[in-house]
């Protein structure tokens, strides 16, 4: 950008917006219905609909209820949603076995979900801690996660909810190597369209904490936390190498969380990779935002609609937001 040789009086920044015509045409981004991607919680059973305690207005939705939901929400002009599931306690093991069944909940939601609207768009992650008994993404070895054997896990969950129908497989375990063995697995086995939307820059990052809440796996055991495989938020350069290994291991699209306290590492992945880029106004965001506006704080629609505006000024093409009902309905 050059710098102004004219100044005030002769320009005057205020000018252009004095009236409402004038800011509408000088606005440089947008956020629309396109732009959202809806992460829900799902649980066994029927005709449910559960409170989360640390999410107010969040629920966890047996299939049937979902269902019902959705079809609201996409005559609104819901596009995609993203799935993670609440697994019982006592069906949960240190190698996350549930994951890798073809019958778990994840498969019978994404069948179901298909079923009843084939356009609708399913994410999925491919991790394996909501049924590991630990908490963690892989499968834990002497106290450590073991970055090859969970390989071979998260090809086989890929595999199964590939042919359960899902369209985006999102990896979100940072285990180094699996974005290019998912690829590869799903060559193998004739699903090359199937998308891969890698969580590249995924932090360690203690704003999951009403996340883990939602699909009950807060207490991490041996270790207590993820940092030996989720990035340093002291760090952008090491996620700019991260985006760049999956890119070149076959991702499509990419994601960057959290959201708003990240937004320099959307910039910089939209500015130098220019792909797909994705951003996750994570658990913790939501749940701060909410407190502010039910405590009277701040303004619900002004706020919440800033947050997404600033996504999209960040150069983000789409926002998974637990705010996805609430702007579905504003925007109509
Ligand atoms: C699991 C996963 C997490 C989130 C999405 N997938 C939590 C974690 O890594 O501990 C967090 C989402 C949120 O906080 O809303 N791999």
């Amino acid at each position: 950008m050059t710098s102004p040789k004219r100044k005030f009086p002769l320009t005057r920044m205020r000018r252009n917006r004095m009236k409402s015509f004038s800011r509408r045409l000088i606005s440089e981004n947008s956020f629309s219905v396109d732009d959202i991607i809806w992460p829900v919680f799902i649980i066994e059973g029927t005709k449910t609909k559960e409170k989360i305690d640390a999410m107010p207005n969040v629920y966890r939705y047996s299939i049937d209820k979902l269902i019902i939901e959705l079809e609201g929400l996409i005559s609104l002009g819901l596009n995609s949603i993203a799935l993670f599931p609440n697994i019982a306690s006592d069906l949960k093991d240190n190698d996350g076995s549930l994951a890798l069944d073809s019958n778990n909940l994840i498969c019978r939601a994404i069948k179901s979900i298909k079923n009843e609207f084939p356009s609708l768009g399913i994410i999925s992650d491919i991790a394996l801690d909501p049924f590991t008994s630990h908490g963690h993404d892989g499968v834990v070895v002497d106290g450590i996660v073991h970055n090859d054997l969970t390989l071979k896990k998260l090809d086989e969950q890929a595999l199964i909810y590939a042919n359960a129908g899902c369209d985006i497989l999102a990896p979100s375990d940072m285990m180094d190597g699996r974005v290019e063995s998912i690829r590869n697995i799903l060559e193998k086995n004739n699903f090359e369209n199937t998308l891969i939307m890698s969580y590249a820059a995924k932090y360690a990052s203690s704003f999951y904490g009403p996340f883990r809440n939602a699909i009950s796996s807060e207490k991490l055991t041996k270790p207590e936390n993820k940092d030996s495989y989720q990035l340093d938020y002291a760090n952008s350069n090491e996620a700019m190498h991260e985006i760049a290994i999956d890119i070149a291991e076959g991702a499509d699209m990419i994601m960057v969380k959290p959201g708003l306290p990240y937004l320099d590492i959307v910039s910089r992945a939209k500015d130098q990779f220019g792909i797909p880029t994705f951003v996750y106004q994570v658990s913790g965001e939501y749940s701060m935002l909410t407190s502010a506006i039910e405590n009277g704080f701040l303004n619900k629609k002004e706020s919440i609609f800033e947050s997404m505006l600033c996504f999209k000024r960040s150069g983000a093409d789409g926002i998974f937001t637990y705010f996805a009902p609430y702007l579905l309905k504003e925007l109509a």
